[in-house]
């Protein structure tokens, strides 16, 4: 099969065509896909029909998949798939925006942020496959933290170079007001360090920010705060961004620890949005 990868944008992103996904990968398919995703960090796919299996199969080629712990946020009994998603899978009812996990889901996932980012070993990918969505809103922005740190100043490169972050489950849920998770919860995610510029395999440098960061190391909570909250700023801005408008049949995987993401705003109390998530495991601690 012979593969066009046409780029999305200025500095990462790329659709791929001429893949179907549900179809086993021949190994110059693979090898054409590693290039493209090590050169572009994000890749979407369109038109895609393929069964919970077949996403877990096609999410293997990459690693070992994450476990989603709650059995409401599997998809049929399938551990390694998360929903994303505003209806209820029992009762396929949309579900009422007041309720409390539905809350700190919608309101964690709309700030920009890495999946994971609070464990020691973050997952270094995520597939996401859209079932269901809405007739407007409920897109997926990305943010690309190689060309952010690339367009920083040497004297700025250098600061963030040296400085190590604490990344927090319940930050979050702190900065939007929420009330902590219950205690075995908070106990099985401890805060976590993690370097603040990330060396990728190639060489090049990225940031590594998101939601789930806390302070930073060394630094007056409140100063480190306008820190990260400046270097949000920075990575966010519109030429270092891009944001997809979701199809059904549209999957995008991602470089988890290269972009950041956040779910864009819709209409939660009339429109349905479903999508199935994979996290390919990563390798080791953040370097
Ligand atoms: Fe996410």
């Amino acid at each position: 099969m012979s593969i066009d990868v046409i780029p999305l944008n200025t500095y990462f992103g790329a659709e791929i065509r001429g893949l179907d996904l549900s179809q086993p990968l021949s190994d110059t398919d693979f090898e054409a896909w590693s290039d493209a995703f090590a050169k572009y960090r994000l890749l979407l796919f369109r038109d895609q029909h393929f069964s919970e299996d077949q996403h877990v199969e096609f999410s293997k080629h990459f690693g070992g998949l994450e476990d989603f712990v709650d059995s409401k946020d599997q998809v049929n009994s399938h551990t390694d798939i998360l929903r994303v998603s505003n209806i209820w899978q029992d009762t396929d009812a949309i579900k009422p925006v007041d309720d409390p996990g539905h809350k700190s889901f919608t309101l964690g996932t709309s700030g920009w942020h890495i999946d994971s980012s609070f464990r020691k070993v973050p997952g270094k990918a995520s597939l996401l496959f859209a079932i269901e969505i809405p007739p407007e809103g409920g897109g997926t922005g990305f943010a690309d933290m190689v060309s952010a740190y690339e367009g920083l100043s040497d004297e700025k490169k250098a600061q963030c170079d040296e400085l190590t972050v604490i990344h927090d489950f319940e930050e979050a849920r702190r900065r939007y007001g929420l009330l902590p998770r219950m205690e075995e919860i908070r106990v099985a995610n401890p805060s976590v360090m993690h370097p603040l510029v990330r060396t990728l395999p190639d060489g090049k440098k990225c940031l590594f920010l998101g939601s789930h960061t806390s302070y930073v190391l060394g630094m007056e909570q409140y100063e480190g705060r306008k820190f990260l909250d400046g270097l949000n700023d920075w990575t966010t801005q519109e030429k270092y961004t891009f944001f997809h408008d979701w199809n059904e049949g549209d999957l995008v995987m991602w470089d988890n620890l290269a972009l950041m993401h956040r779910a864009m705003p819709y209409d939660l109390e009339s429109h349905r949005r479903l999508l199935h998530r994979t996290t390919v495991l990563g390798d080791g601690p953040v370097v």
